[in-house]
């Protein structure tokens, strides 16, 4: 298989949070020789603290200014022809001026997951702060599948990633 792709050489991974962003996006740039960068270990590095941490002191309109700003530089990262696989967080691709900024630079790639394996997925000792609230992560489950329909592609996320790597390896994005 070729690991060049028909556009910009970025393939971003969005989905839930526990849909395996992260574990999917580290196997899939091993696979490839490329880079691999998540967007919020990014953000923790650059602000140097927890992303729950900025959520507490700092609020969610804070942090979500910091997730474009850093969707922004890895995206720069990629126009400077550095190939990367990127797992985005849970909310990035909600985001409309995000989804924008995303249109036809590399590849966006769903991993649709259901919500029960999302559950089982996200333990009890939970980080992230929009998990806390069991009928608030529920709903926001729900009312975030529109906005992930409109990636380039999906894929089913209810599988081992060995799986779910086959089926972005078989996307018609690859030349
Ligand atoms: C969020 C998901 C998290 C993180 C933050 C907000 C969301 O990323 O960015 O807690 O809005 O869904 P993961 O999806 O990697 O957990």
């Amino acid at each position: 298989m070729d690991n060049r792709l028909k556009r910009t050489p970025g393939v971003y991974l969005l989905g839930f949070m526990g849909s395996g962003k992260t574990t999917v996006a580290q196997l899939l740039a091993e696979r490839l020789g490329w880079d691999f960068v998540d967007l919020d270990a990014e953000i923790e590095a650059a602000e140097n603290t927890t992303i729950a941490h900025i959520f507490e002191a700092r609020g969610e309109a804070e942090f979500r200014r910091l997730e474009t700003e850093m969707l922004q530089k890895i995206m720069r990262r990629i126009e400077r022809v550095t190939p990367l696989v990127v797992a985005l967080g849970g909310g990035t691709f909600a985001q409309d001026s995000n989804r924008a900024m995303l249109k036809g630079h590399g590849v966006s790639v769903w991993l649709d997951c259901s919500f029960e394996i999302v559950q089982q997925r996200i333990t009890e000792a939970e980080t992230r702060p929009l998990a806390r609230d069991p009928e608030k992560f529920r709903r926001l489950y729900e009312d975030r599948r529109a906005a992930y329909e409109l990636a380039d592609f999906r894929i089913d996320g209810n599988c081992e990633v060995e799986q779910a790597i086959h089926q972005i390896l078989e996307l018609p994005c690859w030349k």
